[in-house]
């Protein structure tokens, strides 16, 4: 996976809580990066970088186009990298149509913004990918394409070494893995190599599940490529543009966070069980879904992190994985108040998939 140039962790938000008692010996650049740099709220980052200022906001990223004194501005430069859409074979990137969106231009770069959350497995970083202002912006017409920027989450999944692994036999039994080496190796989890094969396989779940539910039409983040243990995906949320000029990137909060009226919640509801309709029909059940794994994006529901899809014929433990999720989302509704039962979406469902 092609890396980016320098570390970016200078540009990223969990270095400003460890800045903050030693702004004196800061350099002027690193000074300027810091009142650039990302804005994460508390939530966001539960855990792991506790930020102080930002009480109430949702993920919030200043988008910053300039975080670097470049004397070539379409050359890369610190925390950024050439646009990896060329560098990834056909089959590693989204499904067709390609939303007009999706930025595919050779001189397009990207740049990391931030992080917007690390989890147990994965952390997510938000990335800006764009053709920077001086080159020609004419469309490449052989790609029939016309977009210049757009603004992508990077899940990046962590070998087992660095990550914690919860998810275990129960969500991989009756999967086939490609290749018996990698499956012998996956079982070998000393060698460092059956901890990357573990973590790509885990990217890779995701892409392919993402790419087959996003075509079947399911609420999910268009999935833009995958390239080892990264995930490109859509970035779900908003950017707005404050009273000093700033932009900033605003990620649709999690369900857990929003009280929407009883219009947007039956809204919601029918969003989110035709997205598992669509699951169950395609044989799948979610296998993590509840109301941190779903997003608020106004009046759109979007479901998110699918690595451990289960699937509902070869699981031996698939009924169990879809109960469980059927009555986790089934809590939050009805502890907002809608008239909803677990045991009728899950009986719903399992008639869809069989
Ligand atoms: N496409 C997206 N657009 C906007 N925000 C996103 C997107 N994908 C992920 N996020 C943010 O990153 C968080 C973590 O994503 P995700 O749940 O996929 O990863 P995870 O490693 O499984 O995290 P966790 O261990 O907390 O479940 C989400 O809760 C959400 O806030
Ligand atoms: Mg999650």
């Amino acid at each position: 996976m092609p890396r980016f140039p320098e570390s970016p962790s200078a540009a990223l938000i969990h270095a400003a809580g460890k800045g903050s008692t030693s702004s004196g010996d800061r350099s002027a650049a690193t000074e300027r990066r810091s009142a650039q740099r990302v804005r994460v709220s508390r939530e966001d980052l539960e855990g792991y970088y506790p930020t102080s200022d930002d009480a109430g906001r949702h993920t919030a990223a200043d988008v910053v186009r300039n975080q670097h004194d470049l004397t070539d501005p379409t050359q890369p430069g610190p925390g950024q990298r050439w646009s990896t859409w060329r560098s990834v074979a056909k089959g590693q990137r989204g499904p067709e149509p390609l939303p007009d969106w999706v930025v595919t231009r050779d001189a397009a770069i990207d740049t990391e913004l931030g992080i917007l959350k690390t989890g147990k497995e994965a952390d997510a970083f938000l990335i800006e990918r764009a053709v920077p202002a001086g080159v020609d912006s004419t469309p490449d017409l052989t790609l029939d394409q016309a977009a210049t920027r757009c603004l992508l989450v990077a899940k990046r999944y962590r070998s087992l070494e660095h990550g914690q692994f919860h998810r275990g036999s129960e969500y991989t039994e009756g999967r086939t893995v490609r290749r018996t080496r990698d499956q012998r190796a996956m079982e070998d989890r000393k060698s460092a190599w059956g901890r990357a094969v573990s973590a790509t396989q885990w990217a890779d779940a995701e892409f392919v599940a993402l790419r087959t539910v996003w075509e079947a039409g399911a609420p999910v983040p268009y999935p833009v490529q995958i390239d080892g243990t990264e995930v490109l995906m859509e970035f779900v949320g908003t950017e707005e543009t404050d009273d000093l000029g700033r932009t900033q990137a605003i990620a649709a909060p999690r369900l857990t966070r929003v009280r929407p009226s009883d219009d947007l919640l039956e809204s919601y509801w029918e969003q989110l069980t035709h997205g598992m309709s669509v699951l169950a029909r395609l044989g799948f059940a979610h296998g993590d879904l509840s109301p941190y794994n779903i997003l608020a994006d106004g009046e759109r529901l979007v479901i998110i992190d699918l690595p451990q899809v289960v699937d509902l014929a070869a699981n031996p433990f698939s009924s169990d994985v879809l109960l469980r999720d059927c009555r986790t989302v089934c809590d939050w509704f009805i502890a907002r108040g809608l008239d909803v039962d677990a045991d009728a979406l899950f009986a719903d469902l399992l008639a869809q998939a069989f």
